[in-house]
């Protein structure tokens, strides 16, 4: 599918979908949509109103043209309350119009530019959206299907505006969301591969390939004996019961004329969560392969960093590990090292996660950035809290909680902070060891979060529990099927563009 930005009138622009839009609960349509209508002899505006369509955000309306215009179909979609419309419903809505385009197997669409009439909202940031909310509706992962469906494709998704400025601006929108969608899409691509296929070796070679040729980029890899004279332990640990090898990666970008600014993001990188000698119940492992998911943002937002080039210095780092029962792996009461000599008892080999980053965020300290951002499918509690759709920011610096917060509204992924209680401190305290990898049973998402927080020293960061957006077990929105969403690439990038 190609998306791109014309100059033109609407009403003349030949396509098999022309998308106009509604707010909810206005009596007249407005602006091109009216246009459309008088086209059509008034003939969309009584049928709308024959059928009692409300113009709820997504919804859509469907006519034909008879000829009229030279657009086949028109469809109408409904943008919600027009006080209420904001970025998001301008994704959803451009969303919404792919999804039916798709249905009906058509080829061309042209759609208006949905948002830029209203208020001080930009023509570019309008665009990204809607490109954003195209891509990623359009979406789909058939590696595994036998019979690729052949059905028809929409092959060009066209904004159409007679406003030259609008135009100028739009174009811009469309490159910085094919940008964000790419980047998002190969996140997605990373978590839906069945884990039989994405082991840590394969993360690393994704990490590989997304450096190769780009004079900005590099990588390094530490194998199983490097990890041993790093003293990794709870990475080594976490992947002593699985055959497949841990690596560290570590991948940085640097831009030709960096700003003082450098940042640290870190992914949880588990390719495969069985719980361990821990061991899950069938039920709640069949989703187990996303436990890479905060990794794949990582390498998501990586995949598209160079060309996005943001001003800063970016170091981006996993411990790709697989975390199985074997004869060979941890057991319930062993104790650690980890990387800075601090010891733990692991009581439940199924909080690996925490395990794994205790390292990973000591090697992200070394390299002294000003900020430390980790994404981690780390605690069904924080899915009990939150639900799944939201992800748990918790973090030691209030400065960089609030910009994230703000990044990801942005960027349309759905985020609320939770405490780092310093009283809680006392449910990590083990009888053996400095401490303990669980807590209580309650408040299991802040717990962890302590944990962490127990490794990263002073520097300000921020940890994002991802348990519950990164995979969707049913419908979400009309760009976010079942499956991996890529959830937290975008807030990355739209964060690093403010640096
Ligand atoms: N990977 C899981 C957390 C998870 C759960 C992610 C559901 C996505 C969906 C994590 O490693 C885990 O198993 N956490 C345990 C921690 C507990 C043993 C303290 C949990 O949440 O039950
Ligand atoms: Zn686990
Ligand atoms: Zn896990």
């Amino acid at each position: 599918m190609e998306i791109s930005v014309r100059k033109g009138e609407l009403a003349s622009a030949p396509c098999d979908l022309l998308v106009v839009n509604a707010f909810f609960g206005m009596k007249d349509l407005q602006g091109a949509t009216e246009g459309i209508n008088q086209a059509l002899d008034g003939d969309l505006a009584r049928f709308m109103k024959e059928d009692h369509f409300k113009a709820k955000l997504g919804a859509t309306f469907l006519m034909r043209t008879n000829g009229k215009i030279p657009a086949k179909r028109v469809l109408v979609v409904g943008l919600g309350k027009k006080e209420d419309v904001d970025l998001e419903c301008v994704r959803q809505a451009a969303a919404s119009s792919l999804n039916v385009a798709k249905e009906l197997g058509v080829h061309s669409v042209v759609s208006v530019l949905h948002g830029a009439g209203a208020g001080e909202r930009k023509a570019a940031e309008c665009a990204q959206a809607m490109t954003e909310g195209a891509r990623l509706a359009h979406y789909s992962f058939d590696t595994y299907r036998s019979s690729k469906k052949e059905k028809n494709e929409v092959v060009r998704f066209e904004i159409v505006s007679h406003q030259g400025q609008d135009v100028r601006q739009a174009i811009k929108g469309v490159e910085l969301g094919e940008l964000m969608a790419r980047a998002t899409t190969y996140a997605r691509d990373l978590v839906n591969t069945p884990a039989q296929d994405m082991y840590p070796e394969k993360l690393v070679q994704a990490a590989q390939q997304i450096v190769k040729g780009k004079g900005t980029l590099r990588v390094r890899v530490f194998d199983r004996s490097a990890l041993a004279r790093m003293g990794a332990g709870g990475m080594l640990g976490v992947a002593k019961g699985s055959d497949h090898p841990p690596y560290l990666v570590h991948m940085v970008y640097k831009p030709k004329k960096a700003t003082k600014k450098r940042v640290a993001l870190v992914g949880k990188a588990v390719t495969f969560d069985s719980g361990g000698l821990s061991l899950k119940p069938a039920d709640s492992m069949m989703t187990m392969k996303c436990d890479m998911a905060g990794a794949a943002a990582v390498l998501g937002a990586f995949s598209m960093i160079a060309q996005m080039a943001p001003a800063c210095e970016v170091h981006g780092i996993f411990g790709a590990v697989e975390n199985m029962p074997s004869g060979k792996a941890i057991r319930p009461g062993d104790v650690l090292t980890a990387m800075n000599k601090k010891t733990i008892e692991v009581l439940n080999t199924d909080a690996e996660g925490r395990l794994t980053l205790a390292d990973t965020l000591t090697y992200a300290c070394k390299q002294k950035p000003q900020a430390i951002i980790d994404l981690a499918t780390l605690t069904g509690a924080c899915m009990v809290a939150l639900g799944e759709e939201i992800t748990g920011i918790m973090s030691n610096n209030d400065d960089l909680a609030e910009k994230l917060s703000e990044a990801s509204k942005t960027a349309g992924e759905k985020m609320w902070r939770l405490p780092l209680e310093k009283n809680y401190r006392k449910l990590l305290k083990s009888e053996v060891a400095d401490m303990q990898n669980i807590g209580s049973r309650w408040g299991g998402a802040l717990t962890a979060g302590l944990f962490l927080e127990e490794f990263v020293d002073k520097t300000p960061w921020a940890h994002l529990d991802i348990a519950g957006p990164s995979f969707a077990e049913r419908e979400i929105d009309p760009y976010t099927r079942k499956g991996a969403t890529g959830h937290g690439v975008r807030t990355l990038l739209s964060y690093l563009r403010t640096l």
